[in-house]
């Protein structure tokens, strides 16, 4: 008989992390999903333990993984929980900064120093860091968000050196615009207002930003190819799930200077008057 295999998944009451963990019960993982708006009991969505978890939190994160690990200790830890704080780089308050890294970047430092000893001690695991477009290039007014995503890759990079001898594999989950994202995770700077300096140009890239996440793709077929990914006994390191276009757009990047990158992406998102 096959042993059914175990996933952990922070970030899965929403969006992708949800989709994430809907299609990984789906294929017959046993699911532990993490997030703040869980209770103690475990219930939440069918066919999944769901447990309260705050990525932010040490204590948090140990009585999750205490809890979690007295299940099953994982095969695989997908990592989702995010936010962003739109707004200038001047406006946004190192406090807002702080929140955003701390959540997407931090977040994921503390539970894989959680997780990995018991990976390294079941002989092996796969983790999944969820990454986006943005962490391979800036998107105006998303600084604190795309300096986070950043923050991941590179960590990503060390990360995978670090654990392949004990047999634990990392992959980075870059994701284009999914229409899966909710605004409560991306609030507006405090300071953002009709009397910033950046008003025109904030409110033509906020659109921007908000028209292409609710026209972006399914978020059912990421998760279906995640899961599809990780029961593979190889997973690549890098899996970019986005639009024909935006795929383009990171080859071009990849190869343009960065005046040329600079004005493409300004005169895509910054269309005033
Ligand atoms: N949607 C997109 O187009 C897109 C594109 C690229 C990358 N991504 C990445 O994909 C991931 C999911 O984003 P999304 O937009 O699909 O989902 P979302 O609707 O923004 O949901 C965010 C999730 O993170 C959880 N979360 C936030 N702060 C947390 C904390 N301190 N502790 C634990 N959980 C926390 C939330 O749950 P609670 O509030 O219940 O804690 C929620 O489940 C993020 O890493 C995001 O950067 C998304």
């Amino acid at each position: 008989m096959v042993q059914q295999k175990t996933v952990w998944i922070t970030g899965a009451s929403s969006g992708l992390g949800l989709h994430t963990a809907m299609a990984f019960r789906d294929d017959g993982w046993q699911v532990i999903a993490g997030a703040r708006s869980f209770g103690k009991d475990g219930s939440g969505i069918d066919g999944i333990t769901c447990l309260p978890l705050d990525v932010t939190s040490e204590d948090s994160i140990r009585a999750f993984c205490e809890s979690a690990a007295a299940i099953a200790v994982p095969d695989a830890l997908v990592q989702c929980a995010g936010m962003l704080v739109l707004g200038s780089c001047e406006e946004t308050d190192p406090e807002e900064f702080r929140r955003v890294i701390d959540t997407n970047y931090l977040g994921m430092v503390r539970i894989n120093r959680e997780v990995l000893p018991l990976m390294r001690a079941n002989g092996g695991g796969k983790i999944v860091l969820f990454s986006s477009i943005n962490g391979l290039m800036g998107i105006p007014f998303q600084s604190a968000y795309t300096a986070s995503k950043h923050a991941i890759e590179g960590y990503a990079e060390c990360l995978s050196m670090e654990v392949k001898p004990f047999g634990i594999q990392v992959m980075l989950v870059e994701p284009g615009d999914h229409r899966s994202g909710s605004d409560k995770y991306r609030p507006h700077a405090a300071a953002m207002g009709g009397n910033s300096p950046y008003a025109a140009a904030y409110e033509s890239a906020v659109r921007q930003i908000h028209h292409d996440e609710s026209n972006g793709s399914d978020p059912d077929i990421l998760g279906r190819k995640l899961a599809k990914t990780l029961d593979r006994k190889r997973i690549p390191f890098r899996k970019r799930i986005a639009s024909a276009d935006q795929h383009l757009a990171v080859y071009i990047h990849r190869f343009l200077g960065a005046r040329i990158n600079s004005a493409i992406l300004r005169k895509y998102y910054i269309r005033q008057g």
